[in-house]
Parts: C-alpha cells; structure tokens; sequence
C-alpha cells in the first residue's frame, strides 16, 4: 500500500491509474478503523481494480465543543488494517493543504441539511460537503462507497453529486454491528460497560419499530414502540421515523420507512438507523 501525503502527489497517482484503464473506488474515513470502515474497503474492492483510502479528522465538520481533540486515533493500527484489507493507496492530507490560509469556500448543501443532525450538529454537513467534494477533486474516483451508517450523511453527498454533476458513483453499506446489535462506531471505545448496555437501547428500539411496522401498526404507533424501548437515561436529540430520500415526514401506506436515532450516553454521542418497511434488505 503506497502511503501519500501531499496533493500533487496523490492527484498524480490516481490519475496515473485511470489513465491505465483501472477503475478507481475511493473510500473517505477520519481513521481509528474498525470492521464497519473495513466492510466499505472490502466493497470499494469488488466495485473496482484499485482501492484509495483517506483518513483525515476533518476540523470543519466539528462545531466549537464537540469532540474534535479527542476524536480517537491510531494511525499505524489503520495503516495495518488498510494493507490487510487491500487498500492500494492511503491518502493522509496535510492540514495547510486541505485548510490553507485564506480558505474561504465551502459547499453548502441547502433543505436536508436543516434537520435532524443538520439541526443538532450546524455547520456539520457544510464541513462534510467541503471535505468530501475536496477529496473527490484531487481523487477523482470511479465509485466512492460511504456507510448507510451516516444515513444522512449518505443523503447529502447524494445530493451534491446531483447538484454539482460530479460524475461520481455512490456505493453504500449496510451497517456493521457488534454480535450484540450495537452499530460499530469508532466512539464506541469510549463507552463504558454500564454505557454500552444502555446504548444497546437504540439497536432494541430500531428493532422494535421494524417488528411493529411488520405487524401492522402505522407510523405513529411504531414511533410510540421505538421511543418505549430506548432506555430512559439516553439525552436525545431525535429519534423519529421518516421516509429516508428526502428526510421529510412519511406517509403510511407501504412507502420507504427509515428509523433515525441519535443522543448521548455520558460524553458520548451515539447515531443509528435501520429501514423499517418490509421492503428492505435485511
Ligand atoms: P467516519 O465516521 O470515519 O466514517 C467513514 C465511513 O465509514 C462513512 O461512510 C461511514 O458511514 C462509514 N461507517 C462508519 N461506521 C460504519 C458501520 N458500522 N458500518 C458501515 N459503515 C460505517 O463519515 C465520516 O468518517 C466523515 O464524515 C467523512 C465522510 C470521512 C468526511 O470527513
């Protein structure tokens, strides 16, 4: 796995390899790696001939408070799982390159942004469209696979793509969770084991919401079954069911349903979300 830190170096290479007729996949992370980032290397794999990993904690994605300075790292641990997984190229940028003096444009991506972790976490998603629409410029990929983790996240770089005819391919991945149904976070280190038994609460509720939707309940009661089951020591910030395109209210009647939950348990802030209609992959 070839290792790069500078832009000209790493727009060289890739270029070089699409030049060549390989297919590119891209995979953005912010490191501290687990199966679930390793799942996406493992798609960005099968979807084409060369894979291209980032890790970069992107300082414009975190509001003044949140947990950018302690955000976990452990960049010789990812740089092993990245070579084991198959990366071909790393791409570690440099914070003057990416953020140089005078940086002054962001992409802002206007209407799903408004709600839910657009609400809680403002200016979050102007950070995430910048970053990543930088990272596609000096990448240039094929296909860049994010996780259905980051449902909203997912919606947004959607959008952009649209928007701004990137010409980039999304490839999404189901979730990745523990044996016990947690959604594998690189947050989750910082659970304790009374926290991680309260944040199995969310996964429970999500399930619950699926199971009453299965049987027959409309949206509002599923939503009173999801809300029930989360354990009541969780500091929400939403949990609610919406149709998972657009973010908006969901009509009963067998459309799209996807279960949205985030809050706190202690320090930690937790986010999950699973498909609830029985059309959906499981
Ligand atoms: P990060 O939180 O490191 O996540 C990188 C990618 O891994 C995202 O696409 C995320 O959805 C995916 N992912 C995380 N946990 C997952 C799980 N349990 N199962 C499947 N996929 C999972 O998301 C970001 O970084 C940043 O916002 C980024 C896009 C890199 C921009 O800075």
């Amino acid at each position: 796995m070839r290792i790069i830190e500078s832009v000209d170096e790493m727009r060289t290479a890739c270029a070089g390899m699409r030049r060549s007729g390989r297919m590119l996949a891209f995979v953005p992370t912010m490191g501290y790696l687990h199966t679930g980032h390793l799942a996406l290397v493992e798609r960005a794999r099968a979807e084409a001939d060369t894979v291209a990993a980032s890790i970069y904690v992107n300082p414009t994605q975190f509001a003044p408070g949140e947990d950018l300075a302690t955000y976990p790292r452990d960049l010789d641990g990812d740089i092993v799982k990245l070579e084991a997984a198959g990366c071909d190229l790393l791409y570690l940028p440099r914070e003057e390159e990416i953020y140089p003096d005078g940086f002054a444009t962001y992409v802002t991506v206007d209407g799903i942004t408004a709600r839910y972790e657009g609400a809680f976490r403002p200016a979050h998603f102007r950070g995430v469209a910048t970053i990543v629409a930088k990272l596609f410029n000096i990448v240039g990929p094929d296909v860049a696979v994010f996780g259905q983790k980051d449902a909203q996240q997912v919606a947004v770089i959607g959008r952009m793509i649209r928007d701004l005819n990137v010409g980039i391919r999304l490839a999404i991945v189901e979730t990745v969770r523990d044996p016990d149904g947690l959604a594998m976070s690189s947050r989750n280190v910082r659970l304790s084991p009374d926290e991680r038994r309260e944040a199995l609460s969310i996964s429970a509720a999500l399930r619950a919401g699926r199971e009453s939707i299965a049987a027959g309940a409309d949206i509002a009661h599923a939503r009173e079954r999801l809300l029930g089951t989360l354990s009541p020591s969780i500091e929400l910030d939403y949990a609610d069911i919406i149709d998972p395109h657009t973010f908006d209210v969901p009509v009963d009647g067998g459309g799209p349903l996807l279960g949205i939950i985030a809050g706190r348990i202690g320090q930690t802030r937790l986010i999950d979300n699973m498909r609830l209609d029985a059309a959906a992959e499981r």
